[in-house]
């Protein structure tokens, strides 16, 4: 395993996955847990990640400094490399000229880190601080234009450390400077992937769960599927999974959900819950995004509750609740940024505090595309695993305002036809994530000779790698032209169709 300790830096998840990419097992840690602690965890190597701060300012993150005295390797990249050179008493200094992006990267000397490299390489820079001069007993790999010492090793110590960053796709050999560090420095064994984790997955639920039963909600999409099926592979008829109609899933989404669970996987115990009614007569007359997110998480855990109470009157050994938690959700609710501002309260039941299950959460170490890897493995079929993200409100953030049965019928609609086309043109897996949206004005339009006064739908796709940024997607004109005409002539109560070309920032993926 390497650790990877975390500076505040936007690519510390980036650097564990590109740790896994290599086939080693690698876990993210707080920049400042005890030696003692870490080494307990058993790295084979440890990572310094980059950070926004400066090394001299006051509250600038520091690590334990018995980490560097522990004889595992280590290596620190732009932040974590300034921190290695703070310590072995280089000297660090506030660069007068900033370098951010793209740098030519000079390589004076191989060494154990940049084995493979040539002499000029492309790196990926982002920093203020230059180390100007070299801590004692470092033997200097690389320069750039402006810095002096842009790589550096101790072989003796076994300390490391670059100032670009291997982990990001502009550095072109960045995953050779990394393979360098994790097989030649640490000299850790290829032998991660996470076929090879399920039965010790198994195991661990197994012996966690013992002979009671597990209750689940699941939701269709990808983390809650695997999680489900994971859990049903450890402890079979003893999983209850519930499904929560909420009256604002897609055409159809019901029946194939349940034929998945059902009919695919086997489930013994797969509840299907209507609660329609209770999300819709929450739902009238309220047009705030905000307040519709409210109520719907409310409703949720409303909903989920009662079946739960039932089922445990049926089941009295029902202790545990199942949740789709993945590794990035885990880190990142750990460490929430002081700066991030809130934009929408994402609706992610969060329900353990309120019910007295004990919580287990059998992916909480896997990134995404391990998860989807791992659903594949476990037979999960390709169509569901490899479905768009779809919001926990549901359809209620694409209708504009007030959700009718009218307007969700007419969202409906126009979404199956929109995605329809998507699969059959080829072009559903080419995009994040599409859906069309109901906007709640009605514009003037003639079909046949008569005028109509009708809604608008947007059709919205966009390309994305995290939803964090996204693009809207250049589908083909005939394309859209086609998805239109279906629209307005098959779909009523619509009389015209727009394509959303806003980006992410400054829109959103979502209306609402
Ligand atoms: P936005 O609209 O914020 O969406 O750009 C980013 C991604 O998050 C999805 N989304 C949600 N997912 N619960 C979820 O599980 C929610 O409440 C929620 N709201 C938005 C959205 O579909 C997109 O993929």
């Amino acid at each position: 395993m390497i650790a990877i300790l975390n500076f505040g830096g936007q690519t510390c998840h980036l650097i564990a996955r590109r740790v896994r990419e290599l086939g080693v097992y690698s876990e993210i840690f707080s920049h400042d847990i005890p030696a003692k602690a870490l080494r307990k965890s058993g790295p084979e190597g440890i990572i310094l990640s980059g950070g926004p701060n400066s090394v001299y300012e006051k509250d600038s993150p520091h690590l334990d400094k018995e980490v560097l005295e522990l004889g595992i390797p280590v290596m620190g990249i732009c932040y974590g490399f300034q921190l290695l050179s703070y310590y072995a008493k280089g000297e660090v200094q506030g660069g007068t000229q900033k370098e951010y992006g793209r740098k030519m990267l000079s390589v004076e000397r191989q060494g154990t880190l940049l084995k493979g490299l040539l002499g000029k390489e492309q790196v990926w820079m982002s920093h203020g601080d230059l180390v100007k001069a070299l801590p004692r007993e470092f033997t200097i790999l690389a320069r750039t234009e402006h810095c002096p010492v842009a790589a550096f090793e101790n072989r003796k110590r076994k300390l490391y450390g670059v100032l670009f960053h291997p982990e990001v796709a502009h550095t072109l050999k960045g995953m050779t400077v990394l393979g360098n560090f994790v097989f030649g420095a640490c000299r850790a064994k290829k032998d991660w992937d996470v076929s090879s984790f399920v039965p010790r997955l198994v195991k661990d639920i197994r012996k966690e769960v013992g002979g009671s039963g597990v209750i689940m909600g699941v939701s269709g999409g990808v983390d809650s599927s695997v999680a489900a099926t994971l859990l049903h592979k450890a402890v079979g008829r003893n999983l209850h999974c519930v499904f929560i109609d909420h009256g604002l899933i897609r055409k159809g989404e019901a029946k194939e959900v349940a034929r998945y669970f059902r009919d695919h996987l086997h489930f013994e115990h797969f509840h299907m819950v209507d609660a329609s009614k209770l999300f819709l007569s929450r739902l009238k007359g309220v047009t705030d995004p905000e307040e519709k997110r409210k109520i719907i998480g409310h409703a949720f855990i409303e909903a989920f509750e009662k079946k739960v109470a039932e089922l445990e009157r049926k089941h009295p050994n029902i202790t545990f609740l199942g949740q789709g938690t993945i590794y990035p959700d885990r880190i990142e609710s750990a460490q929430p940024s002081k700066a991030a501002s809130k934009i929408k309260s994402h609706h992610n039941v969060t329900l353990p505090e309120k019910m007295k299950l004990k919580v287990i959460e059998p992916l909480k170490e896997l990134y995404k595309d391990e998860v989807r890897e791992l659903g594949l493995k476990l037979g999960i079929p390709q169509e569901l695993i490899g479905r768009h993200p779809f919001p926990g409100p549901g359809l209620a953030i694409r209708i504009l305002g007030e959700v009718t049965e009218e307007r969700l019928r007419i969202v409906r609609e126009a979404d199956f036809i929109f995605i329809g086309e998507l699969k059959n043109g080829g072009h559903y897996d080419k995009v994040w994530q599409a859906f069309a949206a109901l906007f709640p004005v009605r514009s003037v339009g003639v079909m046949g000779d008569a005028r109509t006064y009708e809604y608008i739908i947007s059709l919205r796709a966009v390309t994305s790698k995290d939803a964090m940024t996204a693009d809207w997607a250049q589908l083909p004109h005939e394309f859209l032209s086609h998805v239109a005409s279906r629209i307005v002539n098959e779909v009523r109560g619509v009389n015209r169709v727009v394509y959303d070309i806003t980006q992410k920032p400054p829109g959103t993926i979502e209306y609402e």
